[in-house]
């Protein structure tokens, strides 16, 4: 088969070899994907990203050469030559070398948009986001295969539809690979996440405030520090709200219907201090700034930093990364029997041994059985001695939960990422409903313990009780603290480990 003798040169001769080597494994591995069940994040990357990549590469070196040969003998031979290289189909190297290329062409074509197709599957896929950077996305990754969302991808939330929000995202991704490979990222990752998606466009593809309505009922179960680990259970209806069926807003999904917008400034990047708040009324109009009586912005403040527009993020920032703090972890554990509750003393030691610092995931797996064993011979040596095995099932439970939601090589625990809802370990609601926070005309953000929930049911033992009344039960405090709770907040006493 004859060539256009402008092909016979060595830059496109290696370029043709590039890529039919590549173009076959292009084809192995499109086989490999399509029949076996391998999922590999980085034979997805080579497959549908690399390989294509060096393809290209070797076509382009094609013409390249080609060109290349064409100047240097025009200019060696300084024939009389056409200003252009010249196509004549009567020539039969000319035809071949036609049809080769409109047939190449056609399956370069096909082979493109299925591997596009792939590249763009696989590039949103979770595997994708989860493992491939698998030291330094395992946090999320890990909280998010025990959240609530663990089967919706990961670009649902953090992409969301739409061809510019993809393009945006895969050009920081660029560099967040870049900062990957130079090993420069920081430690935890900073939140709140720059750039995020407006949650509204996202979460609201599967939530949205006409489908929320009445109430939620939540058990939260608590054990005390004690020797029993008494079970402490506050049963509580929470006033989720919401406009199903009225057009009012009303409850905690209030702020974000449809005719209220809520503002506020924060003065630091973590959006934890919120002296200024901004209620507009879409409907009237009507504008009520609320500040901090305590801490209020200066005027400088107020005209330099940019209000932010409150939506889905402001409380719920973590749906899907939810890092437990010890204290939480063991509640969780003991009341699915993970760790069993008749171990005396075993909320005080596993959330110790839980909470201490370590370098590594080994060097906790081993400090945490290290702790438990130790806690045991020195407090309770007989019940050490004859119950080995409730003690070693101890210590596997405790180091599970550890593994869940602590991650000392990327320095994450609970601390580094407050949780904007409820208010018992992090400030959340209260940022605002401090009861602190009071308009020019003396209205106060409300901070009333039955605005946002009703307690149902609480205590343990003889001292539990249940209500059926609309106003709920008064809070009441497990043990005594002089009724603090009145005047402080829950998160200043309860920072996830035993208060
Ligand atoms: C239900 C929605 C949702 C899903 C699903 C989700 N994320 Fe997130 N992610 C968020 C939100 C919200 C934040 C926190 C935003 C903030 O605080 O600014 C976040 C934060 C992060 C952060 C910053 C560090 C941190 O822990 O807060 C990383 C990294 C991250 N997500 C990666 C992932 C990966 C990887 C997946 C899939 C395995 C995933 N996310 C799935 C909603 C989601
Ligand atoms: C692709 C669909 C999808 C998207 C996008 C999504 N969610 Fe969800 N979400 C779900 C599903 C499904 C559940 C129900 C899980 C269950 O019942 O176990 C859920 C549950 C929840 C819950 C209840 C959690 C609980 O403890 O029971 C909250 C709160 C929530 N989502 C908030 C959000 C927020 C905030 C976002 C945006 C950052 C978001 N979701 C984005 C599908 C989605
Ligand atoms: C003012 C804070 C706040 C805002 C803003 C907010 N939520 Fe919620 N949401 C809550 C609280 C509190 C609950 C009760 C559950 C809990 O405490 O975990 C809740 C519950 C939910 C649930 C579970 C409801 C159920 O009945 O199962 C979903 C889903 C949800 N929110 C989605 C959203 C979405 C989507 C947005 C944004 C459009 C949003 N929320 C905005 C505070 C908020
Ligand atoms: C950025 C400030 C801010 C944050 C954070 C915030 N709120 Fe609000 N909230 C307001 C403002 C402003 C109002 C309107 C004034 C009022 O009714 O007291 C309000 C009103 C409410 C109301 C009364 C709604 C009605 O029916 O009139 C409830 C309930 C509520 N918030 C619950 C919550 C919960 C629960 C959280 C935390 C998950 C929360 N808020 C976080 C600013 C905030
Ligand atoms: C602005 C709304 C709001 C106000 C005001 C408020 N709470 Fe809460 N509280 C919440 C929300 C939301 C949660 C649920 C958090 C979650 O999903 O775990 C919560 C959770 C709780 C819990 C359960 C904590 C846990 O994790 O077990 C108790 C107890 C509680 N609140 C007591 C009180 C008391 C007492 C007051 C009055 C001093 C009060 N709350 C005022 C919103 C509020
Ligand atoms: C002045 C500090 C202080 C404040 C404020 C406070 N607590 Fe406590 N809390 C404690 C102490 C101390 C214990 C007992 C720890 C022990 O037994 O060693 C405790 C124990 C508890 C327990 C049982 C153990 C656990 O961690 O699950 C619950 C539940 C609890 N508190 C709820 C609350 C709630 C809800 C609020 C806010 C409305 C609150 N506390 C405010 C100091 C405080």
């Amino acid at each position: 088969m004859k060539l256009p003798r402008l092909a016979y040169n060595f830059l496109s001769s290696v370029g043709a070899t590039i890529a039919i080597i590549a173009g076959l494994l292009v084809i192995v591995m499109l086989l490999v994907s399509v029949f076996t069940a391998i999922e590999n994040p980085y034979l997805g990357i080579f497959s549908f990203m690399i390989l294509p990549a060096i393809l290209i590469f070797g076509l382009i070196l094609i013409p390249i050469g080609m060109l290349r040969q064409w100047r240097r003998e025009k200019r060696g031979e300084k024939l009389d030559r056409p200003k252009w290289p010249y196509v004549d189909l009567n020539i039969k190297s000319h035809r071949n070398a036609f049809f080769i290329f409109l047939i190449g062409t056609f399956f370069f074509l096909i082979f493109t948009a299925v591997g596009s197709y792939q590249a763009f599957h696989f590039s949103e896929s979770v595997k994708f986001c989860g493992t491939t950077c698998h030291r330094v996305m395992k946090p999320e990754y890990t909280a998010y295969q025990h959240s609530p969302h663990a089967r919706v991808a990961c670009v649902e939330c953090h992409v969301g539809p739409g061809a510019g929000w993809y393009t945006r995202s895969k050009l920081s991704g660029a560099y967040q690979v870049y900062a990957t490979l130079v090993n420069n990222y920081p430690r935890p990752i900073p939140t709140p996440v720059e750039n995020l998606r407006p949650a509204r466009e996202t979460c609201e593809e599967c939530h949205w405030p006409a489908k929320f309505f009445g109430g939620m009922q939540m058990e939260l179960d608590h054990y005390l520090y004690d020797e029993t680990n008494s079970h402490w259970p506050i049963n509580m209806l929470i006033k989720v709200g919401g406009e199903q069926g009225t057009n009012e807003a009303t409850g905690i999904h209030w702020h974000i219907s449809s005719d209220v917008q809520v503002e506020y400034i924060a003065r630091d990047h973590e959006r934890e201090d919120i002296p200024w708040v901004r209620y507009t009324d879409l409907e009237t109009g009507e504008v009520t700034i609320y500040q901090d009586e305590n801490d209020p912005l200066n005027q400088e403040e107020i005209d330099s930093l940019e209000p932010r527009v409150m939506d889905c993020v402001d409380c719920h920032n973590r749906p899907s990364h939810i890092y437990h703090s010890p204290d939480d972890a063991l509640d969780l554990a003991l009341s699915t029997n993970l760790i069993n509750p008749d171990i005396p003393e075993i909320k005080i030691a596993a959330v110790e041994a839980m909470a201490q610092e370590y370098e590594t995931e080994d060097e906790a797996m081993a400090g945490i059985r290290d702790y438990i064993i130790d806690y045991y011979k020195d407090n309770h040596p007989d019940f050490f001695d004859s119950s080995q095995q409730m003690i070693k099932m101890a210590i596997a439970g405790t180091q599970e939960q550890f593994s869940k939601n602590i991650f000392p090589e990327m320095k994450v625990r609970w601390e580094v990422y407050p949780d904007h809802i409820g208010h018992f370990y992090f400030k959340g609601c209260m940022r605002c409903h401090e009861g602190s926070h009071s308009s020019s005309k003396g209205e106060v953000i409300t901070h009333g313990c039955n605005s946002c929930h009703l307690i149902l049911a609480q205590g343990s033992g003889e001292t539990y009780e249940v209500t059926y009344q609309e106003e709920g039960l008064e809070f009441k405090h497990p043990v005594d603290i002089y009724e603090a709770w009145r005047e402080m907040g829950c998160y200043e006493c309860h920072l996830g480990t035993q208060p």
